[in-house]
């Protein structure tokens, strides 16, 4: 990591650098989307540009199963809710995922319902709310919705971001950083881009939490507490 961020200084190695990165990236997602096609059915559930990479449902199953991650909430539903829900129908725990759209939400609701999966996964609907600072989720639904449960992994792969806004995603450490285990990990979706890489450096200086970025084996960036240990996930 400190050669590759070296390189990342001079533009035209850094540009050399991304091309060989996104090659790997696109190898990892291949091979990851052939061992996860195990797990999918023959429901054929839309894979879009929006949805979440191969490589970081890998990541997310693999830190369920080996870490034992069994209070699980997310922001941002889609393949993401599916996989998880699966997992933990098998190895037990709850499940909520948070969705800004109602229409996609119901998408999603529609699919789970077809395997069985809708008693494993509370659904929340709650809109974004553009403030002068931010523009998250209503603050008020959210707290509703969670009340005083803790959790010991946390997806975060959304709101969505654009070119404007692109640290729309930067609350959810504050949000999370009192609903968390003693022992947890928050995941960090698109860690490619630089608003997530943004986002990494403002949560590892506010709170404090050790963190890995597994960019190009997964576009995820891992956060953990300090001074845990935990078992490799990629
Ligand atoms: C990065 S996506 C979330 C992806 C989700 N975690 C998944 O596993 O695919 C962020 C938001 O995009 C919106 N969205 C629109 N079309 C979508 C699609 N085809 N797949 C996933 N999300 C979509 C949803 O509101 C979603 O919360």
């Amino acid at each position: 990591m400190i050669i590759r961020n070296t390189i990342r200084k001079i533009p035209i190695l850094s540009k050399w650098l991304r091309v060989h990165e996104f090659a790997e990236f696109r190898r990892n997602e291949i091979l990851s989307l052939i061992h996860i096609s195990k797990l999918l059915n023959a429901n054929y559930f839309p894979w879009t540009n929006s949805s979440i990479s191969p490589t970081s449902i890998r990541l997310i199953i693999n830190e369920i199963i080996i870490n034992q991650r069994r209070e699980v909430i997310e922001f941002g539903a889609g393949i993401s809710t599916l996989h998880i829900a699966r997992i933990l129908k098998d190895k037990g725990g709850s499940f909520i995922s948070v969705e800004q759209d109602r229409q996609w939400m119901d998408l999603v609701a529609s699919y789970l319902k077809h395997e069985g999966l809708d008693e494993v996964v509370t659904q929340v609907h709650v809109p974004i709310e553009d403030t002068l600072t931010d523009n998250w989720y209503s603050l008020g639904k959210l707290e509703e919705s969670v009340g005083s449960k803790k959790f010991d992994l946390a997806l975060v792969d959304a709101p969505v971001s654009c070119l404007a806004r692109p640290d729309v995603r930067t609350p959810a450490g504050e949000f999370l950083k009192t609903r968390l285990m003693e022992d947890f990990a928050v995941l960090l979706d698109d860690i490619d881009r630089e608003g997530e890489q943004n986002i990494a450096k403002e949560w590892c200086s506010e709170l404090n939490w050790h963190y890995r970025n597994y960019w190009p084996q997964a576009s995820v960036g891992v956060f953990r507490p300090k001074g845990k240990v935990s078992f490799a996930v990629i």
